[in-house]
């Protein structure tokens, strides 16, 4: 007789004014639901997890569970399809389980990735008191009682006011037969099925950081959460050679010379790619693109950045901004600047506002000065992931 989470994740989250469903939505390089099903996991009471999906979204949900581990993956049942609204979707997972394999139930939304063992703890303790429990929280903005018109009727005292989390706990007995007997009655949670039936529902701690993840702000808060700031640079130079162009941040300029460089030695976009491994303890460029590889002769750098770009994704990374600096006598950039501001807008998804280009001559001084090369200096401020 088992514990069985069951997580709701059919909703479209309209109000979260994201490209797709809510629960798809990567946050620091994770989505919402392979964040909320680990943190379901990680209460080692729960034996197994039933998502409830959307009918159109077996394709992502298949994508977000990819990056849990094996042992989470085990304790995965088949998802079930959900209905029009979170209580048929909450019907049609528990329509899916039988009295002899779940005893007890947890009933979670997938909007809810931040919540702890501790708390889904003090949840399942607290189910044998009256066969349900919620986690709850004090009130802490004064509420209001609306009239249809908006007008205000009251203000309740708010010392008896709580708001609802989940995951809420049950005899799964007990809340399949509410279930089946309210399926008229339209509510947002599973206790208040229980409740309208007379039943006694727990109250537990909840926490403030188990938000549900409803709206943009919501989103926008939980990501500056889960990342830090973080400041790098990259550094690189290139001697000059036989040809008659260099290329610079992707764009070929014409030029007395050319550059020697296994690939086509373009500073820029070395140094920018050195500032993105920076961020993520990725090493060097050349332990990634090796200048003995054949592969990469004559390359363009651009093949670089976008492999950098892929890597800063896959640690939850965000570039916000970059700031170059090109160390040159000759060529002169300034009738290239706005090709190559543009060029680097395009390789990274910075916006022009978010790029800087500065060129300066050293003044005759040094190997610059004397024409043998160019130099360039990349430094980028980044969001990571924060170190759990
Ligand atoms: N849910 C569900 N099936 C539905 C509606 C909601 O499984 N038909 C789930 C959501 O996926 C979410 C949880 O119930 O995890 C809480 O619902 P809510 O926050 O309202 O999510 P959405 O309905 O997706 O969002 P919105 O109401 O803004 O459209
Ligand atoms: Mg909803």
């Amino acid at each position: 007789m088992s514990v069985i989470a069951l997580i709701v994740a059919a909703g479209r989250g309209e109000r979260a004014g994201q490209s797709g469903p809510k629960q798809y939505v990567s946050l620091a390089g994770e989505t919402v639901l392979a964040r909320t099903i680990r943190a379901i996991a990680a209460c080692k009471a729960i034996d197994s997890i039933q998502c409830v999906i959307h009918a159109d979204d077996h394709e992502l949900y298949a994508a977000a569970i990819k990056s849990l581990s094996p042992a989470i993956k085990k304790r995965l049942r088949k998802p079930i399809n959900g209905g029009a609204t979170r209580q048929q979707s909450v019907m049609a997972g528990l329509s899916g389980l039988t009295d002899a394999e779940c005893k007890t139930i947890l009933i979670h939304d997938a909007a809810r990735p931040f919540v702890s063992p501790a708390l889904i703890n003090r949840v399942i303790d607290a189910i044998p008191l009256a066969g349900a429990a919620i986690p709850a929280l004090p009130v802490s903005d004064t509420v209001k009682l609306l009239a249809d018109d908006g007008t205000i009727i009251s203000t309740p005292d708010r010392t008896t006011l709580r708001a609802a989390q989940t995951p809420q706990g049950f005899y799964f007995p007990l809340i399949l037969g509410a279930h089946q007997a309210m399926v008229d009655r339209e509510t947002t949670d599973d206790a208040s099925l229980v409740e309208a039936l007379g039943g006694r529902v727990v109250p537990v701690a909840g926490e403030r950081s188990n938000i549900k993840l409803t709206t943009p702000e919501d989103f926008v808060m939980a990501e500056w959460a889960l990342t830090e700031s973080l400041t790098t640079m990259g550094y690189d130079v290139h001697a000059f050679g036989e040809g008659d162009h260099v290329t610079l941040a992707g764009i070929q300029i014409p030029h007395t010379r050319g550059i020697l460089a296994h690939s086509d030695g373009d500073v820029i976009l070395h140094a920018l790619c050195d500032a993105i491994f920076g961020a993520i303890g990725a090493g060097d460029i050349g332990q990634h693109f090796p200048p003995s590889d054949p592969q990469w002769k004559d390359a363009p750098s651009s093949t670089f950045v976008a492999y950098a770009m892929k890597l800063l994704r896959e640690h939850g990374g965000t570039l916000v901004n970059c700031d170059v600096t090109l160390l040159a006598e000759e060529p002169r950039i300034g009738p290239h600047r706005e090709a190559m501001i543009e060029n680097l807008s395009r390789l990274t998804g910075l916006s022009k506002q978010r790029i800087g280009l500065k060129a300066t001559t050293t003044e005759k001084l040094g190997a610059v000065g004397r024409g043998e090369g160019l130099v360039a200096q990349v430094i980028t401020t980044l969001r990571i992931k924060r170190e759990a």
